[in-house]
């Protein structure tokens, strides 16, 4: 029997709540599926933060880097200053761990939970291959006489080829391995950042002419990108893109999916360990109540599944979420779902 072993970050905020509903769904997927899962907790977050007045351990992505996979629920505590744990433990860790995609699947599970009039589940179904460790990201760049009224803030976009190109390169492949629509979709602004962007053009061309004949390629800016989503959304199938670009046109999807009750993501390193998370935040007025929709984090098991090996599982469990989301949901937001945390969980686990 195959058997894996995890590290599980619960995190802050309502991020246990959802890990321990995820868990339950995962193990009931073993039980069905023939493996095993073996989970070592991590108590990264806002409370040992409080505690030792340190983000992560020094020691953190080496313990990390012995599993294949985390398990993570959501990092955001509200007595902590906003950006210290956002950055001392979630963007370090995709950037220690060289998770260097951001995965994250559109995908309308029910026409009832679309914003947009008129779309059918079948018309929202698309992936969004994020670079993670690059772009804006970085913290490259300074401040020149700051606190003065000639203060300069200067933030830089780090764009290297080795990066974009092994960025494309898996969103080539990856678009090949779906197999939906066989298109890929550079999403950018070559009319305005004519170095960054002319270089990812460059590498897509260059690596589309010589590796993938067999995907179509398109182009669209950012800004047009996201009228299409709301146009569109049909028109996609897979879109690449950079950090900054690909994290504000997937609040947008999470959007089109129904919330960030259902949308989920995967930090992958494809040689190295991989995070898997909902990509909603802690949403610490609801700790504790039992409230809140576990689905998104069942959907980033899924997603963990699918990257380890276990397809059918994780197909298994997907199905699954969208036969209770039709059947049983009554709405994705937290406290309307009709039935509490613990309950969607048991539901997706014994319907699975
Ligand atoms: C996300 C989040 C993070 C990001 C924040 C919390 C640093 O918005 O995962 O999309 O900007 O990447
Ligand atoms: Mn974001």
């Amino acid at each position: 029997m195959n058997s894996y072993d995890i590290a599980v970050i619960g995190g802050d905020g309502t991020g246990p709540e959802v890990t321990r509903e995820n868990i339950k769904v995962l193990d009931a997927a073993g039980q069905k599926f023939g493996f095993k899962l073996n989970y070592t907790e991590f108590d990264f977050g806002g409370e040992r933060y409080m505690r030792t007045n340190e983000a992560l351990p020094d020691s953190a992505s080496d313990d990390l880097r012995q599993f294949p996979s985390i398990l993570l629920g959501a990092i955001g505590h509200p007595d902590v200053k906003p950006g210290i744990l956002e950055k001392g433990i979630l963007l370090r860790l995709r950037f220690e761990l060289e998770q260097y995609i951001n995965l994250r699947p559109v995908k309308l599970f029910d026409e009832r939970f679309c914003p947009l009039k008129g779309k059918k589940a079948e018309d929202i179904d698309f992936v969004v291959v994020r670079e993670n460790n690059e772009g804006l990201y970085t913290g490259s760049g300074g401040f020149v006489f700051k606190g003065t009224p000639h203060e300069i803030a200067i933030q830089e976009s780090v764009n290297t080829r080795r990066g974009v190109e092994r960025c494309l390169r898996y969103a080539f492949e990856y678009t090949r391995k779906r197999n939906k629509r066989k298109n890929l979709t550079l999403c950018g602004k070559t009319n305005v950042l004519t170095y960054a962007f002319d270089l990812w053009e460059r590498a897509f061309h260059e690596i589309g002419d010589a590796d993938y004949s067999d995907i179509k390629r398109d182009y669209a800016h950012v800004d047009a990108t996201t009228m299409w989503f709301v146009k569109n959304p049909e028109w996609f199938d897979v879109i690449v893109t950079d950090n900054m670009f690909g994290d504000i046109i997937t609040d947008l999807g999470a959007m089109l999916q129904g919330g960030m009750g259902i949308a989920a993501g995967g930090n992958l390193n494809p040689e190295g360990t991989s995070m898997f998370e909902p990509i909603g935040g802690s949403a610490p007025k609801y700790t504790g109540q039992n409230v809140i929709n576990p689905l998104a984090a069942i959907c980033s098991g899924a997603l963990m599944l699918e990257t380890i090996g276990e397809e059918e599982a994780a197909k298994a469990i997907e199905d699954t979420v969208i036969s209770v989301t039709r059947e049983k949901i009554k709405d994705l937001g937290a406290g309307r779902m009709g039935y509490s945390t613990t309950e969607v969980g048991d539901l997706v686990a014994s319907a699975l």
